[in-house]
This record gives C-alpha cells, structure tokens and sequence, in this order.
C-alpha cells in the first residue's frame, strides 16, 4: 500500500491545529506536514510557511515531502471578508484554484471545506436540502459557493478526488475561531468559565446549525477515508449535527455556571445570520458514508465545560 504524506494548509487555524493532531495520530507525526501564513506556537511536528495564494512554494513543499493527500483549511471567513472582500476572493479562489491544479498534476486527494453560508435567504431555511437553492449573500459565501462547483468541475473533467463538508459553525475548546459569525458560540464558553457576563452580537433567537469539534473532526476524517465509489456528492456535503439560538445555548450552559449572564448587543453579523440555514439534513453524508453526530447540545456543553474548566485551572 502507498503510504500517504499529508499536506494541511491553514494549519494554525480553528479547525487546522486540531485537524493537524488528529491526522498525525492517523498517519504519523512525521508523516504530516503543517503549513500557515505564520508560525505555529508549539513545534508539534514538520512545519512550513506557507501562503496558500503562492503557487511555486505550495508546489515546491508537495514536491519536497512526497504529498498524497491534501487538507485545504486557509480561507477568510464570514464576517471577515464581508470587511475585506477583495482579500477573501483572493485566498478563497485563488488558494482552492492552486491547491485543484496541485491536485490534478499530481493526482492527490483534496480535502475543501465548504459552509452553512453557500445558503441565502431564497433557500428553505428549515431542514435545508443537500440539492438547493445556492444564491450566497456574503463574500465568503460566495467564494465556497464557487469552490464547491470549481471542486465538482475538477472532479468531471479531470477525475481529481476531491471531497468536501459543508460545515456548519464549529465549536470547540482546543482552539478560537477567528472572523465568522458564529464565532460567538465558542466565545460564550470561555466567558462563563471566567465567571464574566458575556455581550452576544447576535439575537436570542438567531438559530443556526452548529458541531462540536470532534464531530467535525470524525466527519472529515471519515469522509476522506471513505472508499472513492461510495462518494456521490462532489460539490459539498451537508453536514449536520445540532441547531440551537444563543438563548438555548445560555440556557444549557446555565446547568453548569447558574449565575452566567449574557446581554444581546447585534451587529452586522446578525444580518449574515439571518441568510444562513436554521438546520440542516445530511441524509446524502448518513447514506454515503455512514456519518453519525455524538454530541446534541447538551453533551457538547458538558464536555467543552470541563475542558474549558481545566485550560482556566478553575477545578
Ligand atoms: N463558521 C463560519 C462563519 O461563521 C461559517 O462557515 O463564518
């Protein structure tokens, strides 16, 4: 059997630094290349710079270290590109349209994360369909819609193995999420934790899918080590797991820390909010490769309370 090198691309990032772990638990330490615009803070194994925008230097390291699969994580998120829309194009496009050539030539495997925010306003906001009505209204939205349809071409034209999740927000105690709109769900946490009141940037009732970070994790996982043939959804795969609104989500870290308080002061993100789906149905992703969530609301909130108490020292 081939033995397989990995690139990840992103890889200080929120999902990146846990996706880095758990790919070297798979492949090996050494067996794992970790790149980013910047430094990592830990030397946990071979690093590079990398800006995924650089095509000599992405193809020069693939080359170096003998790259078979790549996990492409870089991009600018929600709210962020809404405040840099021309940065976000460039890393979102440009970086996937480097990373699909790398791909082609060599034939590798990519992995490409899509998102809740290929959905807009015209899409059924309630158990939203894996084939749908896809008209973004942000830039970020945009860019993974065009990604998701870039992957597929790849896929026909020129048999690239490229696969890809629909993510919903992704919560999780290793690491912060940086410049999206559902940013707020991790945040929470940390400020219950600390016993400080907490100021949410969108309503009570802003209902939005989400997943733990272990989940999120298990579904790339699976899905990149899933047998070619059972994949049938080349654009992106819903991916599902919970859906609550930031009341419900004090509510459920009340259970825990009775006197968290949290006041509501929206912003511009409550708009992009509001475009996106309230759930999700991944029955495409349960049929193909068998994904299963582990954790609802309440387990999530459990597990990233106790984790969280640990990082703080507030045992
Ligand atoms: N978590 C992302 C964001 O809020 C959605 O994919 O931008």
């Amino acid at each position: 059997m081939k033995k397989d090198n990995i690139l990840v691309i992103g890889a200080n990032g929120q999902l990146g630094s846990v996706l880095t772990r758990a790919l070297r638990d798979q492949f090996g330490r050494n067996n794992v290349l970790a790149t980013d615009i910047r430094m990592p803070l830990e030397d946990e194994g071979p690093f590079e710079l990398l800006d995924v925008v650089d095509r000599r230097q992405l193809e020069r390291l693939a080359r170096k270290y003998r790259i078979t699969q790549i996990y492409h994580l870089a991009a600018i998120l929600s709210a962020k590109g809404e405040q840099n829309p021309k940065l976000a194009w460039d890393v979102n496009i440009n970086g996937l349209f480097n990373a699909l050539e790398l791909a082609r030539e060599e034939k590798l495997r990519l992995f490409f994360p899509s998102t809740i925010a290929v959905f807009g306003s015209h899409t059924p906001r309630k158990n939203t369909p894996q084939e749908t009505i896809i008209h973004p209204e942000t830039v970020y939205g945009i860019s993974k819609a065009a990604g998701e349809n870039w992957c597929q071409y790849y896929h026909l034209k020129f048999g690239v193995d490229v696969r890809s999740l629909r993510y919903p927000g992704v919560i999780g105690y290793q690491s912060m999420p940086g410049g999206g709109t559902t940013d707020y769900a991790v945040e929470i946490f940390h400020y219950a934790v600390r016993g400080e009141p907490y100021n949410c940037f969108l309503k009570p009732e802003t209902r939005l899918p989400m997943i733990y970070m272990d989940d999120a994790i298990r579904a790339t996982l699976e899905l990149m080590n899933a047998p070619a043939r059972q994949i049938t959804v080349r654009t992106s795969y819903n991916l599902a797991a919970m859906s609550f609104t930031p009341a419900e989500l004090t509510e459920a870290i009340r259970k825990h820390v009775p006197d968290f308080e949290v006041g509501y002061e929206p912003d511009f993100r409550q708009n992009i909010a509001e475009s996106w789906s309230e759930s999700i149905d991944d029955t495409a992703a349960r049929r193909d490769w068998n994904w299963r969530p582990a954790y609802d609301l309440e387990g999530m909130t459990e597990d990233m309370i106790v984790h969280l108490k640990e990082q703080y020292l507030v045992v």
